[in-house]
């Protein structure tokens, strides 16, 4: 099969080196990227060269930001190619449009690498919510954010230095804020929550950033057996849900507070199977892009698992209530209710969880 790599970045190079490793059949036969390389006659910078080459089957995108990926991965679309995408950011502003595009012209349209690096997670989200009924979906989504806050915990290192580490090692987005921003584990989350509970989730949902946890925060934490993960919460009930991605407070001897360096570790609950977690690297080159080749031997194969999105969902912030620790003292209240409040003092706030709800 031949194919297009749109976006040489870190984990576009990675990709093209993971193909030309490894047997599998798959050729990346133009390259399309803004710097033109003299030295590599298949690297364009114009899109249309790609779309004029019929041997191109399908497309693997690796680009950041939602324009021109959006308008490309429709334009491959239309033209009947088969679309691996990388970019959550694309795919979160736009899900329904390229999913039903995609639908209409027949063509694959896989984003297992947009959410959790390597993990296979969304291709397990897809198959569980067919099988069974998904209640809950949480999890740490974002590597750079997990590097910071394990490097300051375990090694002391201030905010600034780890972002640089995390900069350096090339698992940080292009703009750093959407990572300690919160925008990229919206992105993965929104996407993430869609596939599980079926439908288009609410958009407009509780988010903060991380960039204000301080090593003192984590250190009163640690005396209460506590410490703080950046995360994703939702839960569904029926039609309704929640969603929000905020610092979450856990405890110390939960799994998701063992998570180290880039790794993500993200969960399910199904209302038969109960809790499945996921574990794995949640950025850079070549875990990112493994995620990538798996999508695409799904496409060499014709094995795209299908996925229905076919409920109405609605907001009901009532499903994720809690405690908000802000630095003037502690608050109940559901998660939308205490991220209005932070946002309003322009403070900093952690929100930990109340236990168990009924499903
Ligand atoms: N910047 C992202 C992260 C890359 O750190 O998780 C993977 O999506």
């Amino acid at each position: 099969m031949k194919i297009a790599l749109l976006g040489y970045g870190t984990v576009g190079r990675s990709l093209d080196e993971l193909l030309k490793r490894r047997d599998i059949g798959i050729e990346v036969k133009r390259i399309l990227r803004r710097k033109k390389d003299p030295t590599d006659p298949r690297v364009t910078d114009r899109f249309e060269d790609i779309l004029e080459d019929r041997e191109i089957e399908c497309a693997a995108e690796a680009m950041s930001g939602k324009e021109p990926a959006d308008s490309f991965l429709k334009r491959l679309m239309e033209s009947g190619r088969h679309v691996v995408s990388a970019n959550k950011a694309a795919i979160a502003s736009d899900l329904r449009g390229l999913k039903e595009l995609s639908e209409k012209m027949n063509t694959d349209f896989l984003f297992e690498a947009s959410c959790g690096g390597t993990i296979p997670w969304i291709e397990n989200i897809k198959e569980m919510a067919m099988a069974d009924e998904i209640l809950s979906v949480r999890g740490i989504l974002n590597g750079t954010c997990n590097f910071i806050i394990d490097k300051m915990e375990r090694e002391g290192l201030d905010f600034n230095e780890a972002l640089k580490k995390a900069q350096d090692l090339g698992y940080a987005e292009a703009d750093p804020t959407a990572d300690i921003g919160g925008y990229d584990t919206y992105n993965k989350c929104v996407i993430s929550c869609s596939l599980a509970y079926r439908g288009y989730v609410p958009t407009d949902i509780p988010v903060l950033g991380m960039q204000d946890i301080g090593k003192g925060f984590l250190s009163e934490l640690y005396k209460e057996g506590k410490t703080v993960r950046y995360m994703m919460l939702s839960e569904r009930r029926g039609e309704r849900v929640a969603l929000g991605v905020v610092p979450t407070v856990i405890s110390k001897d939960s799994i998701e507070a063992n998570v180290r360096d880039n790794y993500n570790c993200a969960s399910m609950v199904g209302a038969t199977a109960g809790e499945l977690k996921f574990y794995g690297q949640g950025s850079g080159g070549f875990p990112t892009a493994d995620a990538m080749v798996r999508d695409l031997l799904r496409v060499r194969d014709r094995k795209a698992e299908p996925n229905v999105l076919d409920r109405r969902l609605i907001s009901d912030d009532s499903l994720l209530t809690g405690t908000g620790y802000f630095p003037d003292g502690r608050i109940k209240g559901t998660l939308a209710e205490l991220c209005g409040k932070a946002r309003e003092k322009n403070m900093f706030m952690a929100f930990e969880e109340d236990g168990i709800k009924d499903a």
